[in-house]
């Protein structure tokens, strides 16, 4: 008799492509000496989620959103599971996800790094923040460090205006950011 952990990895085995479960376990943090039980331990945390709902398809934002609070993200076996046991369309939860801004179905660094790009911190600069995130980090808005330390968000404005440039790494504010200086803040966190 198989578990019910063995059961989601096989679901997450089937469900998914390599490439797929390889992003799943790298960013989840899973990769380091944890194999797939780990990833069947999030299914089944999610899992448990669905079944205390009753599977009703009302439960459906409940579910998404402590999937993502376990996870960091949407990924889409994640999204095909939650679809597949609450008996809801897979377009209708999509749509959910697309309609909530605060559900992603991008994986988030360890640190978010929100780059303002306002009036006041455009004209300022923010693009040459820009710029080197690019270029030494290899970051684009939406992307993530090979390392999943950070991802890169573009914000309209962080509330800072009097000390832009602003860019804000996880819940700090770093004010009058000059280009040169990018790095040495982001190396300031592990
Ligand atoms: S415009 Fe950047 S903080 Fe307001």
């Amino acid at each position: 008799m198989k578990t019910r952990v063995q059961q989601l990895e096989e679901i997450i085995k089937g469900a998914t492509t390599p490439e797929d479960l390889a992003e799943i376990e790298r960013l989840v943090g899973l990769a380091k000496g944890r194999g797939i039980g780990y990833g069947g331990k999030v299914f089944s945390d999610i899992q448990k989620v669905i079944d205390e709902t009753g599977g009703k398809a009302g439960a459906l934002i409940r579910v998404l959103q402590q999937a993502q609070g376990l996870i960091g993200y949407l990924p889409t076996p994640v999204i095909a599971t939650i679809s597949r046991d609450l008996k809801v369309p897979l377009s209708e939860v999509y749509g959910i996800i697309s309609f909530y801004h605060f559900f992603s179905m991008k994986p988030k660094g360890k640190y978010v790094v929100q780059v303002c790009m306002g009036t006041s911190c455009y004209v300022k600069g923010g693009d040459r923040i820009l710029e080197v995130l690019k270029r030494d980090w290899d970051l684009d808005p939406g992307g993530i460090t090979q390392d999943g330390r950070f991802s890169l968000e573009i914000v309209r404005c962080l509330g800072a205006c009097g000390l832009s440039p602003v860019i804000a790494v996880g819940t700090d504010i770093h004010g009058r950011v000059k280009p040169g200086k990018v790095s040495d803040i982001l190396d300031s966190y592990d």
